[in-house]
């Protein structure tokens, strides 16, 4: 066996070297026969310039792919858009930003869109989110120059049944549009997620959260989406300014000790009750709008239900609403917990 072994390698460590051979007497018998014609040499620079084209990703699937196993920061710009045929390979680029540039027929400029076919994964810094959840845990407060990050721009993403991102990282999601998703777990999971001007709207799912998670979003809309909440996390927080929820079921924000804070945003006719703070979480809400939040009872009965507050072990801030909190729908686990919800305007912005 280990003789074959050793007779086959050097079988094809030869042939490079029979090729290089050739090469050289073919050369040489070049200029000794007084040199190559002009339309051989034309035709040999094509060959070559074929060679290499086939090499360098050419669709932009393949584009994508390279950017994404990069080992140097990248800009990718799509000018088209992008319908995956398998999951994208685990992300090595330690800084990639893509930005859809897509022009419609008669040359409007649109977002491009990125389609995930209904089952395959897209960027992810691990593959398993067991392993991720873990890591997550052992490596709080981790920060270093290796973190990885990735940043999408003018995109649509839509058709994934597995998640879109789930990096050990920070993540940054500007002017998107989030659609007709299904994804079991989080379609979107990491150390520190951004979003800004994106919309999140008619996916099935929770669409942001995990473990020791923190979540900045400016300007996001999150409207009817179903199997929620469409945020929902334990440990960390959620900081959000002009945001607005709207019409979602099972719930907007949930969040098991940690924090949450909302400045300027609306929370309208979700079901399953718009923000639940449980085990010693803690909110804030400036200038906020709260209305038709509703959640059904088990024996059927429909009540309304903004803000849920509950579970007080150890400690929690508890919850503050500037100026002031909801006429009906801050719905306490027990009575006792009533000196826990203030009228306060201390946490917020001037
Ligand atoms: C990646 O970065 C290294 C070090 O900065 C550099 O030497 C190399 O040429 C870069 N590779 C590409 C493909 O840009
Ligand atoms: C990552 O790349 C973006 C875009 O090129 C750049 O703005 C940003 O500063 C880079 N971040 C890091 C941490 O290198
Ligand atoms: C939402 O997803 C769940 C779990 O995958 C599935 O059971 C349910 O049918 C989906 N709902 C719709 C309306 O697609
Ligand atoms: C909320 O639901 C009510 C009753 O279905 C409807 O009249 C109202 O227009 C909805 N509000 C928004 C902002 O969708």
């Amino acid at each position: 066996m280990a003789g074959e072994h050793r007779t086959s390698r050097r079988r094809t460590a030869c042939a490079p070297l029979v090729a290089l051979l050739l090469l050289v007497l073919v050369s040489s018998g070049g200029h000794g026969g007084g040199g190559v014609k002009a339309s051989e040499r034309v035709a040999a620079a094509a060959a070559t310039r074929r060679a290499l084209a086939a090499a360098r990703p050419t669709t932009p699937e393949a584009r994508l792919r390279a950017a994404v196993t990069s080992r140097n920061a990248t800009v990718l710009r799509l000018t088209s858009d992008i319908l995956l045929t398998s999951d994208l390979p685990l992300m090595t680029c330690p800084n990639l930003t893509v930005v859809g540039n897509c022009r419609t027929r008669d040359g409007r400029w649109r977002s491009c869109k990125i389609d995930g076919g209904k089952k395959f994964f897209g960027f992810r810094s691990l593959s398993q989110s067991l392993d991720f959840h873990i890591t997550i845990r052992l490596d709080t407060g981790f920060h270093s120059g290796s973190t990885p990050r990735l940043e999408l721009v003018n995109l649509h993403l839509t058709n994934f049944h597995q998640p879109i991102v789930e990096i050990l990282g920070f993540v940054v999601v500007r002017n998107c549009l989030v659609t007709k998703n299904t994804v079991t777990g989080f379609s979107f999971s990491a150390y520190e997620l951004r979003f800004e001007r994106s919309t999140f709207t008619s996916n099935n799912g929770s669409l942001i959260g995990g473990m020791y998670v923190n979540v900045h979003l400016k300007g996001a809309v999150f409207r009817s989406n179903i199997g929620g909440p469409a945020i929902t996390f334990y440990q960390g927080g959620v900081y959000g300014e002009r945001c607005r929820f709207e019409a979602n079921s099972g719930g907007a924000v949930g969040v098991t000790h940690g924090g949450v804070r909302f400045i300027r945003s609306s929370f309208v006719n979700n079901s399953g009750g718009a923000v639940s703070i449980a085990y010693d979480a803690s909110g804030i809400f400036c200038h906020c709008e709260f209305a038709g939040n509703s959640d059904t009872l088990s024996e059927g009965r429909s009540i309304v239900r903004h803000v849920y507050f509950g579970g007080v072990v150890s400690w929690s801030a508890g919850v503050q609403f500037c100026k002031q909190r909801p006429r009906v729908g801050v719905v306490l686990e027990k009575p006792d917990l009533a000196s826990y919800i203030k009228d306060s305007c201390k946490e917020c912005p001037k």
